[in-house]
């Protein structure tokens, strides 16, 4: 695909994939992208567990969470429920593709303690963890000496850098993307995650998961809306619109 039209094509698929495996060279490729992207002194702060075994994806998938008061909250805070409001906001999230359960959670909030309303959601959750070909951990090696104050932010911001190229690489060979944090959010979800995955403690921090697969005739897009260049360029000056 030419840059630009992957660039803007490059989307999050929310839905199930099918198991159908992803070819090792295909892979070998999203990884190779992977590898290449900046890093702060190009110290290459990451690592990259490539889930590919069934029995561990399903134990994944059983990794549950709870989101609280605050963390619902927030979701709503960037959920757009109208055509109107995303179109003037051009930012945050359609509620086309917000999952089932976060909706059920703004029409009835008591849910939120209701342990068979989780039970359900996470099975759900199970089910789209579990219908990938392969599941994409990526470590942030804070280990790795840095220079000056900012260095862990760089290091992290390489972080994104990575999962950028994997992700592009990614859809420019037809396979699709979504990025799950609902575990990683938590601590005691988070810790279940490294144990599975056999993380050292300390040295490596589990920053991204992403489920990969070939998407079912059955999937549907997020809208593509995104602030215009004049919304947030500045020329010379921070007052100064960039025309
Ligand atoms: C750090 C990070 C975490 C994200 N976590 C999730 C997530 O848990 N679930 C999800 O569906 N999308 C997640 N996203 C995807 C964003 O919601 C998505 O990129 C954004 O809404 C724009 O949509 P697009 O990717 O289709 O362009 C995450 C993105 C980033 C960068």
């Amino acid at each position: 695909m030419d840059f630009q039209e992957l660039v803007k094509f490059r989307r999050s698929s929310r839905w199930l994939f099918s198991k159908k495996p992803i070819p090792d060279a295909d892979l070998r490729k999203i990884l190779e992208a992977a590898r290449f992207a900046p890093t702060p002194h190009n110290c290459q702060p990451f690592e990259i567990i490539v889930v590919k075994d069934r029995d561990i994806i399903r134990q994944i998938s059983k990794v549950e969470f709870r989101l609280d008061k605050n963390a619902v909250d927030g979701h709503f805070y960037w959920t757009r429920f109208t055509r109107e409001e995303l179109e003037s906001k051009k930012d945050g999230v359609y509620v086309d593709v917000l999952p089932k359960f976060v909706l059920d959670l703004k029409d009835n909030p008591q849910l939120i303690n209701d342990d068979t309303f989780w039970k359900k959601a996470m099975e759900l959750y199970a089910l789209l963890i579990q219908n990938s070909a392969v599941l994409l951990f990526i470590l942030y090696n804070r280990s790795l000496p840095g220079v000056g104050p900012l260095a862990h932010l760089w290091g992290i911001i390489s972080i994104g850098a990575v999962m950028q190229n994997i992700w592009l690489a990614a859809n420019d060979l037809g396979i699709s993307v979504q990025l799950v944090s609902g575990q990683l959010m938590l601590p005691e979800s988070a810790r279940k995650l490294r144990q599975i995955l056999q993380i050292p403690e300390k040295k490596f921090r589990l920053l991204l998961m992403m489920r990969l697969g070939y998407e079912s005739k059955f999937g549907k897009y997020g809208t593509k809306i995104r602030r215009e260049i004049e919304d947030f360029v500045h020329l010379n000056k921070f007052s100064n619109k960039f025309t």
